[in-house]
């Protein structure tokens, strides 16, 4: 796990941060089949951060558990994690914008790999980042509206691997930029097949009711046409 992320400025900026409450988290519990799927299951959130999302797992497995489940906390990278021999595997693994730190094609590839060896047979990856195919169309009144954006060298081309910038905003300034390196869903498509996954499907992200109520559904509309972040569900053989 790098160093230099902004774990706190991050956290700081989810929490007021529309997207990241009504559109992003929404989308989490869809993927996790409503909350359902985190109920009474080990669940590994690889790049947790300051875990905004990972508590809402331990809520929507409390919605039907009575105590709140056991955590346990790691540091390692994912490109190189170190895997005990005798770990009992996951049913689900999430990796919620993380994989686009990610600069390397075979690290990707290594990655994907072990987040696979984590998981039972028969269990759930819940992956999501940036969605390349939705091109370089990031503009800053959006950015502003969001408090978050995209920049690229677009004269670099539209190539796999391309790197780019995530900028979070304050007021009119960019407070944080990290560098983060966009995947074409083929290469994700290629590295999850290779690990052993089936039933690969790439999710566009959905908008609460909530958000609806509070922002109107047009506020989110080019968020999702087209949809600015992809999720991907898929199955370990
Ligand atoms: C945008 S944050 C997302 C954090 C959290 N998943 C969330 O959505 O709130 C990206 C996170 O990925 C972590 N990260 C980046 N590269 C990583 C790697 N190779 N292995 C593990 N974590 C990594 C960073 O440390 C940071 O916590």
């Amino acid at each position: 796990m790098p160093d230099e992320f902004p774990a706190d400025s991050y956290l700081k900026f989810q929490k007021k941060m529309p997207g990241a409450t009504y559109v992003i988290q929404p989308s989490i519990k869809m993927c996790f089949d409503d909350g359902k799927l985190a109920v009474g299951k080990r669940v590994f959130d690889a790049g947790c951060g300051r875990g905004f999302h990972t508590k809402r797992f331990l809520e929507w497995a409390k919605e039907y558990l009575p105590k709140t489940p056991n955590v346990h906390l790691e540091v390692q990278s994912i490109v190189d994690l170190k895997i005990p021999s005798d770990i009992e595997k996951f049913d689900v693994v999430t990796s919620i914008f993380v994989l686009h730190f990610i600069n390397k094609r075979e690290d990707l590839r290594k990655a994907i790999h072990n987040l696979s060896c984590l998981l039972k047979s028969g269990g759930t990856l819940i992956a999501c980042f940036p969605n390349f195919e939705a091109g370089f169309e990031w503009p800053r009144d959006e950015a502003l509206k969001f408090g978050i954006g995209m920049s690229f060298d677009e004269s670099a081309g539209f190539k796999d691997g391309l790197a780019a910038k995530i900028n979070i905003y304050q007021g009119n300034e960019i407070k944080v930029s990290m560098g983060a390196y966009l995947w074409l869903r083929s290469t994700y498509q290629e590295f999850l097949e290779e690990a052993g996954f089936e039933k690969i499907n790439f999710l566009s992200p959905i908008v609460s009711e909530e958000g609806k109520n509070e922002f109107g559904a047009e506020f989110f509309h080019n968020l999702l046409n087209p949809p600015k972040d992809i999720f991907v569900k898929a199955v370990k053989k």
